[in-house]
């Protein structure tokens, strides 16, 4: 999975659009792109067109983002685009592992509702959404089965630390957002589960955009998320292995195997050991999915 396209859940013509845009996901929302007397609406368009979606065999897998826990307004989410049977549940607001279970909760009673069998709900979750949210990211091993990925976000983060902007004169992230970055994806690879980065907020931007996903993908994430139909064949294109780093980790392979799985081989020059395997072995692991 490499892009992860944001579609605001009250604008059919959009959610219409999103499908045609090539991403490996939606994230259908009903959180922050939808204005609070909208909501009640934006649930029953989700629902309806995750139901119209759901025979469609080569559609992108479907999410919905859900309001956080506190609003209370996460059960009345989940009681509508549940019966609907949506591939997964985007959970913002995130402050540790034991909100992620709680979530877990609240769908496995859905799933039982709605003859869904267990587990097949997934949960992906945003984790640096406030300063609270930072202290909380060691606990998410293991916190739900459900759990397939981790991403963060930029602009709650900075309304909570009262910043003025989280972004520097040439574009680049600020210190406590780089902080954020970092800390979710060594948090998610910690947890097992997919590392995935945030958005590019200018979307009309491109040149921005894949600088910044070459970035995520150099240091390790394995997707990234879009707010435009436009970001999303970079996103694609960047994260998507190349040929040529599909074959170079296959060399390596069978360059292991042919040395009898030594721990430590040279080839062209070069020492090879077990973290250069382990990252070839990731690389064949992510082209198979
Ligand atoms: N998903 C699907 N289609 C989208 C889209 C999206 N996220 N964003 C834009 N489109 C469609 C538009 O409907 C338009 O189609 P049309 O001309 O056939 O009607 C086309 O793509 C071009 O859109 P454009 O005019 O360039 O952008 P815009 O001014 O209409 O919209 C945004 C700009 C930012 C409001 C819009 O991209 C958007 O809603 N993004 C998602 C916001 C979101 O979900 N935020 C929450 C997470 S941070
Ligand atoms: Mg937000």
């Amino acid at each position: 999975m490499r892009s992860y396209l944001f579609v605001p859940g009250d604008a059919p013509r959009k959610l219409e659009k999103g499908l045609a845009s090539g991403a490996d996901a939606l994230l259908l929302d009903l959180e922050d792109s939808v204005a609070p007397d909208a909501k009640p609406k934006a649930r029953e368009i989700v629902r309806d067109y995750l139901l119209a979606q759901a025979s469609r065999k080569d559609r992108p897998r479907l999410f919905v983002r859900v309001n956080a826990l506190d609003t209370g307004l996460t059960d009345a989410d989940l009681d509508v685009v549940m019966a609907a049977r949506p591939d997964g549940i985007l959970f913002p607001k995130s402050r540790h592992g034991g909100d992620v279970t709680h979530l877990d909760a609240k769908i496995t009673a859905r799933e039982a509702l709605h003859n869904i069998e267990e587990g097949t709900t997934r949960i992906l979750v945003l984790v640096t959404e406030s300063a609270e949210a930072l202290f909380g990211l060691s606990n998410y091993r293991g916190s739900s089965e459900r759990l397939d990925g981790m991403t963060w976000g930029a602009e709650d983060l900075s309304a909570d630390l009262g910043a003025e902007t989280n972004r520097n004169e040439r574009g680049d992230y600020t210190d406590p957002y780089r902080l954020a970055r970092a800390q979710c994806l060594i948090a998610a690879v910690a947890a097992g589960v997919a590392p995935i980065d945030s958005i590019y907020p200018n979307f009309r931007d491109a040149d921005g955009l894949r600088r910044e996903a070459l970035e995520g993908r150099r240091d390790g994430f394995t997707g990234k998320m879009a707010i435009h139909p436009d970001q999303v064949p970079v996103i694609n294109e960047i994260y998507t292995p190349s040929a040529e780093s599909i074959a170079q980790a296959k060399r390596l392979i069978d360059a292991f195997a042919a040395a009898g799985n030594a721990g430590v081989i040279s080839l062209d020059g070069q020492m090879y050991d077990q973290p250069h395997l382990k990252r070839a072995l990731r690389l064949l692991a992510r082209v198979k999915k």
